[in-house]
């Protein structure tokens, strides 16, 4: 069963940020406009997209270099062919929230 999860304060997240709640893997990125967050796992073999480039609001994997959107999870360069899961962010005051299963 999906929750929000306090995962982060506002101020933790200058960049990116990874954060783990029981198995689930999740990086947040800061982008001009606000918080968004993306499943930490890459589509193409497991690799953490946290570990990985950001640039003009794309992450960059660091095994093979894939490319996805930060907003949309979706791919933008090969060889990743599957887009990233999104994770919903939502802000209470100065607290991160996300929404994913509570194990
Ligand atoms: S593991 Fe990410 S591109 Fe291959």
């Amino acid at each position: 069963m999906k929750e929000w999860v306090l995962v982060a304060r506002i101020e933790d997240v200058k960049g990116v940020l990874r954060v783990e709640y029981g198995s689930q893997e999740v990086v947040l990125f800061r982008l001009s406009d606000g918080i968004f967050a993306l499943r930490d796992t890459c589509s193409h073999e497991y690799a953490r997209l946290s570990e990985g480039e950001v640039w003009d609001e794309k992450v960059y994997c660091p095994k093979h270099g894939s490319c996805f959107d930060i907003r949309t999870g979706s791919v933008s360069g090969l060889p990743a062919v599957l887009p990233v899961e999104t994770i919903p962010v939502r802000i209470e005051g100065d607290e991160v929230y996300v929404y994913i299963e509570n194990w």
